[in-house]
């Protein structure tokens, strides 16, 4: 097996998201609609291997952590009281010549519309006005009257539906500091130099957990977090070549943030935040404590009354997914024939294994081989298929990162046993048909890393 040694581009990714069904451009018959997309059905399933495998670490493996899911409208003075309002802004500059907005702390990155091998700015004809702060949450108005006072806005984070409800969990769910809440769900920001697929689009799935600690204890919650969320990453095996830690520099950091540090995925538009872990302090309870008017703190046993501090471990599913697909992508010779494999950890594969009949025609294969499916898809997703050449067969389930196939051949039909493939080695063993369901079952359970880690 040889490797082709090009370095995977986001273009690649988009067009294997495409051929294969993962990811569509929104609104495609209208002509899309900026940094909006859609998923097809194995980005459906991908996405919720990614979530499920999120919520069983942060809420299902822990006695700490209790989950949450929040409206995604709430009332307005949340995002006054969380700063939202007055600050959750971008600088933008207008061209009145080619009317194109742009973020002036990225403009290296942008094209003037008239000329796009030109930066803004760099022709004669552009005309650009000077930085004014844009606000990236998107409006929209509750009830049948359209004015001021209906005005509302779609979250932009998951964060304040769970700070406004800390009384009601701390309460309800008996826990005590430190103890978090976890929440997944979409957010929404008017981003303005979107692009790059999905790592920057306008509508994402965030999964955040706010964690509640005593202020003393909050330097070293934040250091376990940052350990906890790197080794999750590693553990869906992305290569550690790919990941690093990045400390914000003062001047970088959000206005309610103490201490923050990011976990960077080497994309293929360089090194860029995959996950954001934040010492959020005691901004947000102090903040919605003094605009609602509810006190939102902690009485210990011997009555002594604080403000927890809180750690915020912040991911979206879509930087995941690009990551993921980036890291699993390979192009590879085999024999004579090129072919293209997703290496993705068991887990994460939007199916686990395919069923395919040799020889499709012939009765007794079939017959077992739709048996063995029908068997399979009760506890996981699994593909049948038997349309094409074997070899085609198997092309199919590389690219969509199956990582076992089950074979039903002439000796299925003596002995009642099938071939099993393995994706990453392509090594084939035989096995008793009736023993499939638990080889699979245990093939899920065993660690898994990428031949190509480092
Ligand atoms: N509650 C804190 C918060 O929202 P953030 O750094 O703005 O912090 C957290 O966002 C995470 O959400 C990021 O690390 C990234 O994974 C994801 N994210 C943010 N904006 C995104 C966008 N426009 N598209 C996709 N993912 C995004």
């Amino acid at each position: 097996m040889g490797e082709t040694a090009q370095p995977v581009t986001m273009d690649t990714i988009v067009s294997l998201c495409r051929r294969r069904g993962f990811v569509f451009p929104s609104s495609e018959i209208y002509g899309g609609l900026g940094s909006t997309y859609d998923y097809g059905h194995y980005g459906v399933l991908t996405k919720n291997n990614i979530r499920s495998l999120w919520f069983r670490a942060m809420v299902q493996e822990r006695d700490d952590i209790v989950a949450l899911d929040s409206a995604i409208i709430l009332n307005p003075r949340v995002w006054e009281a969380s700063g939202h309002v007055a600050g959750f802004t971008d600088p933008l500059i207008d061209c009145r010549t080619c009317k194109l907005r742009f973020r002036a702390d990225q403009l290296e990155l942008a094209r003037c519309g008239r000329k796009p091998s030109k930066r803004p700015g760099e022709t004669p004809d552009c005309d650009l006005t000077e930085p004014r702060q844009f606000n990236l949450m998107f409006e929209t108005h509750v009830g049948a009257l359209q004015d001021e006072s209906s005005a509302a806005f779609l979250r932009p984070e998951t964060a304040q539906g769970i700070f406004i409800n800390f009384k009601n969990v701390a309460q309800l769910a008996r826990r005590k500091p430190p103890f978090g809440i976890a929440q997944v769900g979409k957010s929404f920001r008017n981003e303005i130099t979107p692009g790059n697929f999905l790592f920057r689009v306008r509508e994402f799935e965030q999964m955040e957990m706010e964690f509640f600690v005593p202020p003393a204890d909050a330097a070293e919650w934040f250091e376990y977090w940052l350990d906890q969320r790197l080794a999750w990453h590693r553990g869906l095996g992305l290569s550690e070549s790919n990941l690093r830690l990045r400390e914000h520099s003062a001047d970088e950091r959000s206005h309610y943030s103490i201490a923050t540090s990011d976990i960077e995925y080497l994309y293929p538009i360089g090194w860029q935040e995959l996950e954001g872990v934040a010492n959020r302090g005691d901004y947000d309870l102090t903040q919605h404590t003094e605009h609602s008017g509810t006190k939102l703190e902690w009485m210990d046993p011997d009555g002594n009354r604080y403000t927890p501090h809180v750690i915020e471990p912040a991911v979206s599913i879509e930087r995941i997914f690009v990551a993921l697909l980036c890291d699993a992508y390979h192009e590879e010779v085999v024999g004579d024939r090129e072919r293209v494999v997703l290496r993705l950890h068991p887990e994460v594969s939007p199916v686990k294994a395919a069923i395919l009949p040799l020889v499709p025609r012939d009765e007794g294969m079939a017959t077992r081989a739709r048996a063995l499916y029908e068997e399979l898809r009760r506890h996981h997703v699994v593909e049948h298929d038997d349309s094409g050449q074997i070899g085609r067969r198997y092309r199919r389930q590389d690219e969509i990162g199956t990582p076992w196939a089950f074979t039903v051949d002439d000796q299925t039909l003596e002995d009642e046993t099938v071939t099993v493939r393995d994706r990453d080695t392509l090594a084939q063993e035989r096995l008793p048909i009736g023993g499939v369901r638990e080889w699979l079952d245990d093939a899920l359970q065993r660690d898994w890393s990428s031949p190509q880690s480092g």
